[in-house]
């Protein structure tokens, strides 16, 4: 007779009950009949992702409190949390390198048509980000629910649009045509806004702490470019250049994507300082 773990829930509290672990391990169906070997890891590797995707945007909302209550440096401890978290979404991604192309290939026909493009948190990462393409709804055509969250968030102000603003209430002078962006859209590169960043980074005096998390949102960025980028190169080690089960060409696809920036400008201003600068 199995445990019947719900009433184990039930009845106290201890470390199974309080993470609900009995519910949690046994959320890992496998689709292969017999078995496959590898098909647990692949699972977990992803339902793991999933749950860093959900911690990614629970802390994203402190994130957003921080800046609209004018707390750099509450944002600042939100936005390194984060940055944190995706270093460990890299590392997890290369754990996929001990997964052979004859091994995956035992069970990968059985997986179509699943695919990362309906990873609703992850669009939704990239959509709270500023990255804002719509053909990635097209995926969500059969979750309305998830389709208009994600409409939601397109018409909502991004991070990088929230840390604008705050800067802005901070006293200094971020171009009007930056604050009333079209925020539907990803963000264009404005040279007004790397201008003044530069001038930021030259001259804090007693504003540090806007250096302090623009490095920070440069990380978090440089993190989410890293994982694209480790993703496409365990694409191809894993499957070679054969077409995604979402339908994409795959790696081709995937490398298309790899150096999207949500802070543009904090990438520019590296062009602008040079020697002298300091
Ligand atoms: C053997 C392992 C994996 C393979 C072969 C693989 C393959 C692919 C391919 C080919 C695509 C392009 C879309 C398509 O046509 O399906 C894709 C997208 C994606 N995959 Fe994976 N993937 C793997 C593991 C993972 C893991 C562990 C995650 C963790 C969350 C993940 C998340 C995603 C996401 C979010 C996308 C959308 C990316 C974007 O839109 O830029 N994948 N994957």
């Amino acid at each position: 007779m199995s445990i019947n773990y719900k009433d184990l829930v039930l009845e106290e509290l201890n470390y199974n009950s309080y993470l609900q672990l009995p519910q949690l391990l046994n959320l890992q169906n496998l689709r292969s009949n017999p078995e496959h070997p590898d098909e647990m890891f692949f699972i977990i590797i992803h339902q793991t992702a999933e749950l860093w995707f959900k911690e990614v945007l629970h802390e994203t909302t402190k994130l957003v409190t921080g800046f609209r209550q004018d707390m750099v440096s509450h944002a600042l401890k939100a936005i390194k949390r984060i940055g944190a978290i995706m270093e460990l979404q890299v590392a997890q991604i290369r754990l996929l390198s001990t997964l052979t192309p004859i091994e995956f290939a035992g069970f990968r026909d059985l997986l179509k048509p699943a695919s990362g493009f309906q990873s609703a948190q992850f669009r939704e990462v990239e959509f709270t980000y500023g990255l804002r393409n719509p053909f990635f709804l097209n995926f969500f055509e059969k979750l309305p629910e998830i389709r208009a969250r994600l409409e939601k968030i397109q018409h909502q102000p991004s991070i990088y649009d929230e840390a604008l603003m705050c800067l802005k209430r901070a006293g200094h002078d971020v171009p009007d045509e930056v604050l009333n962006r079209t925020v539907t859209e990803s963000p264009v590169l404005n040279e007004k806004l790397a201008a003044l960043i530069k001038s930021i980074y030259e001259h804090p005096k007693e504003e540090f702490h806007w250096v302090l998390l623009f490095e920070a949102m440069v990380d978090l960025d440089e993190k989410l470019v890293l994982w694209r980028k480790t993703h496409a190169v365990m694409v191809e080690r894993t499957i070679g250049r054969k077409m995604g089960t979402g339908g994409s060409t795959g790696y081709q696809f995937l490398r298309t994507r790899e150096d999207l920036k949500c802070f543009p400008e904090l990438w520019e201003v590296r062009n602008a300082i040079g020697a002298g600068s300091y």
